[in-house]
């Protein structure tokens, strides 16, 4: 403060009203006069932790896995290689919580490829897919169309089972999604059957729900596939054993199947003739 008290009157005014601001003990001799001091330099804050930093990072995470899927799932030359690949990948979370890896079952010399959705507990305890209780009831549908793991091959759209059967991410079923497509071209089917919304929306890249895709007959073809594979979507074992009134349906789908691969002439086919 510069300018100075006038008389003791203006300065016990002061004096009274410093004690009633709270300053009411002496520091220093002389007082400060802070206007004639330089501006403190306050410290810029730290950069603001962005709340999106956990979501970016999600993200980044999320392509690498992808890019590794990818460029592991290409380099697999044969069925061996693409399972020690899978066996090797971590970009898939549900590895970790999981006891097998569940890659196939079956006879990959048929051509006749099966995918269903995700394993549940005994196919991880396995290895193998299909082997509960809804494995059961998809071999004794098989075997009304005469088929079973010797004139089928069986996999699924995720090769680790999600804890407690929960709902996989999109994260986790885009990470197995180019080793799917990479086991459809190393086993060339000449015909294919997804079991399941997740596995009919996942290859077909569709959102339209399993009770309107089931029945109609599309192509797929995965890069490295020189041709397009005819696809049948039908209903999951597991759906059909909540909803046992659905069974008619998928047997429709399993007789159209059959028909199809009928069709083919046995050149084309090692196996699985009927
Ligand atoms: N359901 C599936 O979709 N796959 C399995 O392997 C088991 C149950």
């Amino acid at each position: 403060m510069s300018r100075q008290p006038a008389n003791a009157a203006e300065a016990l005014a002061w004096l009274a009203w410093q004690a009633e601001m709270g300053a009411d003990e002496a520091l220093e001799e002389r007082a400060r006069d802070r206007f004639a001091e330089p501006p403190v330099r306050i410290a810029a804050p730290p950069a603001p932790v962005s709340v999106a930093a956990p979501a970016v990072a999600r993200l980044v995470a999320v392509d690498e896995a992808l890019a590794s899927a990818r460029a592991m799932a290409a380099a697999a030359g044969d069925l061996a290689a693409l399972k020690t690949a899978l066996q090797r990948f971590e970009g898939c979370g549900l590895k970790a919580t999981a006891t097998n890896l569940v890659f196939a079952d079956g006879n990959p010399e048929s051509r006749v490829m099966l995918v269903g959705e995700a394993p549940g507990a005994e196919e991880d305890r396995q290895g193998k897919p299909f082997v509960g209780v809804s494995g059961q009831l998809l071999d004794r549908m098989l075997a009304c169309v005469g088929l079973d793991r010797t004139t089928a091959y069986i996999t699924n759209v995720l090769f680790w089972r999600p804890p407690g059967n929960r709902t996989p991410t999109p994260a986790e079923i885009a990470a197995c999604l180019p080793f799917v497509e990479r086991h459809i071209a190393l086993v060339r089917p000449t015909h294919l059957l997804l079991l399941g919304g997740m596995s009919a929306k996942t290859l077909l890249n569709t959102g339209e729900g399993i009770l309107r895709l089931r029945g109609k007959w599309t192509t797929l073809q995965p890069g490295g596939l020189d041709y397009a594979v005819p696809t049948l979507p039908t209903l999951h074992p597991a759906f059909l054993l909540r909803q046992p009134a659905q069974k008619r349906q998928a047997w429709r789908d399993l007789v159209a199947f059959r028909a199809a691969l009928d069709k083919i002439p046995s050149t084309t086919r090692s196996v699985g003739e009927g």
